[in-house]
């Protein structure tokens, strides 16, 4: 939806989010889509829910506290089809997890993916993988 937009533009609906954007956002133009895109749907689309806003300005980043369906999203758009570090058993593995197994699954598969390219991961990425594989012991 605004991944296409300048950055420029981006970067000035990204600061109109509706919903709180962690920082790391606006230090990884790349990130910057998400909440760019929360940012129209409340404004030219009128959504008003904060649960569909907050999945959609958060896709891109994650964060710890983030409500369900924003897991939801997170991790299928990690897992869709096209993504490079995506394979047929990784799939598989996800079919049919918990929400927090689910994005678990992507998040290690993404980090790991990152981390073998030497790209950057968001702290509030790394954040929310911490918390969820300490909330499962
Ligand atoms: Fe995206």
């Amino acid at each position: 939806m605004a991944r296409g937009l300048p950055e420029e533009l981006q970067e000035r609906l990204a600061r109109d989010c509706p919903v709180p954007v962690p920082v790391s956002v606006f230090a990884n133009p790349v990130l910057l889509h998400g909440p760019a895109a929360a940012t129209l749907l409340a404004r030219d689309y009128g959504v008003r829910d904060r649960d569909i806003l907050e999945a959609a300005a958060l896709h891109t980043v994650g964060r710890a506290d983030m409500g369900r369906l924003a897991k939801i999203v997170w991790a299928a758009d990690k897992l869709e089809p096209g993504r490079r570090h995506v394979d047929d058993a990784l799939r598989e593995r996800c079919r049919g997890l918990d929400p927090d197994s689910l994005i678990l699954e992507a998040l290690e598969a993404t980090i790991a993916w990152l981390e073998t390219r030497g790209r950057e991961v968001a702290p509030e990425t790394r954040d929310l993988y911490n918390t969820l594989r300490k909330e499962r012991g």
